[in-house]
C-alpha cells in the first residue's frame, strides 16, 4: 500500500491506519498479485512488497469484490454510516 501511494496510486482502506500494526481486519484494500505465473488476492496494508511480483490495483473483478465487501460490512453493521457513505460513493 505504501509503495502504490507513493506512486500517486489510490487504494481504499477502511482499517488501516499508518499509526497503528497492520490488522488486514476490512479487505478492503486487496489487490492482485502476480508471482511466477500465479494471481492472488492479498491485502496490500499488510502485504510486503518484493521482488520478481506484479500488482494489479484496480480492475472490474477488484472493484467488485470491494464493492462486495462493503455491501457485507453494512449487513453486519446496517447503521454505521461510515460503511453506508463508500457504498454510496461506490455506485
Ligand atoms: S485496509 Fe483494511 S485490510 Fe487493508
Amino acid at each position: 500500500m505504501q509503495v502504490a501511494q507513493a506512486n500517486g496510486m489510490d487504494i481504499p482502506t477502511f482499517c488501516h491506519h499508518e499509526a497503528l500494526a497492520p490488522w488486514s481486519a476490512c479487505r478492503l484494500c486487496l489487490v492482485e498479485v502476480n508471482e511466477d505465473g500465479r494471481t492472488r488476492l492479498v491485502t496490500s496494508c499488510s502485504f510486503q512488497v518484493k521482488s520478481g511480483i506484479s500488482v494489479t490495483t484496480e480492475n472490474k473483478s477488484i472493484r467488485a469484490i470491494r464493492k462486495m465487501i462493503i455491501e457485507l460490512l453494512l449487513a453486519r453493521c446496517p447503521n454505521a454510516q461510515a460503511v453506508r457513505q463508500w457504498l454510496i460513493n461506490w455506485e
